[in-house]
């Protein structure tokens, strides 16, 4: 029998509540499905920084590049947030994003239909809302260079280079053009073209690319546009393809229109080795309360079996269950609604395990 190796860092905050659960989640189908799963765990972020004073030791590194997949949680709070820039819990998402190379981060935000009431949005607008954010993760203005805050005369000032080079952009093109193929054939790519060259270049790659995937449909939208969109009629979207600094602003977006950023999984491709985490953060203030919603991590587990093991059974296998909880009724406190059942994280792992099929 194949065994996956998976890298687990949990990191800080509610990430080493909810890990566990999609771990549990992973070893309730390898029982059911005859699955081998092998864990070992290493230290990131807040977490690392306590115990060996950087947020990515090399082992993780090592630990990471060694796996067939991580299943990352979250790092960061507030204990960490005095620390120089170089040193924070956040630098070592970054490094490993880098280092693992996964310049394609998708980001689904799909509303379960038994949550459209938990939404802040109207049901009627939400409905069949089902977009995939394809986030380009290792460019832009998050590893551009000069940055840095510096000393000139009139005080100091601060600098950060948005750079994006025709390959960076042909690649995630590509992806995006790749996904939409297996759903409605629509990529809408987001820029600020009208003032930032470095999109402008991306709105002309993004247009030579799309010659390759003549069957899918192919719309430019400037990002301020895109932001009010979202909230307008979401479901205009199918496949949204844009830079790293305007993924990470629209899938915040996006994920409130599904109810709950506790629900929404990632996963990082395109490098060694897939890195699969929910896209909410640490959420220090609900931290060791057993209220998190582990969901968004037991998501990302299945995309996990998808996208890096090639195991979509067992993928739909881990979404069915996760449905059928929701179906009856249960709720952690960040989807809770009238007449529903409040649940813990530690219960609502145990429900998705018992669950599977
Ligand atoms: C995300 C997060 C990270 C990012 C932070 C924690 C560095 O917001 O994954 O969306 O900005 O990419
Ligand atoms: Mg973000």
């Amino acid at each position: 029998m194949k065994t996956y190796r998976i890298t687990l860092l949990p990191g800080d905050g509610v990430g080493r509540e909810i890990v566990p659960e999609a771990v549990r989640v992973l070893e309730s189908l390898g029982k059911r499905r005859g699955r081998c799963f092998e864990f070992r765990e290493a230290l990131v972020g807040g977490a690392a920084i306590d115990r060996v004073g950087v947020p990515l030791p090399d082992e993780t590194l090592t630990a990471a590049l060694e796996a067939d997949a991580v299943l990352l949680g979250a790092v960061g709070g507030p204990k960490w947030e005095g620390l120089e820039y170089a040193k924070r819990p956040e630098r070592a998402l970054l490094g490993l994003r880098e280092k693992l190379g996964t310049f394609a981060n998708l980001r689904p935000a799909v509303l379960f239909p038994m949550l459209k009431d938990a939404s802040t949005l109207k049901p009627e607008v939400i409905e069949g809302l089902d977009i995939m954010v394809v986030r380009e993760l290792t460019g832009g203005i998050y590893f551009g260079t000069p940055r840095g805050v510096e000393r000139y005369e009139g005080g100091e000032r601060g600098i950060n280079t948005e750079i994006y080079t025709t390959p960076e952009i042909e690649r995630i093109a590509r992806i995006a053009f790749g996904l939409a193929r297996k759903r409605r054939r629509l990529v809408t790519s987001v820029d600020k073209a009208n003032v930032l060259e470095a999109t402008e270049l991306w709105r002309r790659v993004v247009t030579k690319v799309h010659a390759e995937f003549p069957d899918v449909e192919l719309r430019h939208m400037y990002v301020d546009n895109c932001a009010m969109q979202l909230i307008r009629r979401p479901t205009q979207f199918d496949v949204i393809v844009t830079t790293n600094l305007f993924g990470d602003i629209l899938s915040d977006e996006a994920s409130m229109l599904t109810g709950s950023i506790g629900m929404l999984p990632s996963a990082s491709l395109g490098g060694a080795v897939g890195l699969y985490e929910p896209i909410h953060g640490s959420a220090p203030d609900i931290a060791g309360q057993n209220i998190a919603n582990p969901i968004a991590t037991i998501l990302s587990a299945a995309m996990m079996l998808r996208h890096s093991f090639e195991l979509e059974d067992d993928a739909a296998a881990v979404e069915r269950a996760v449905h059928r909880v929701l179906e009856r009724g249960y709720r952690t406190p960040d989807i809770l609604q009238p007449g529903m059942t409040k649940t813990g994280t530690r219960e609502m792992g145990g429900l998705i395990a018992d669950a599977i099929a």
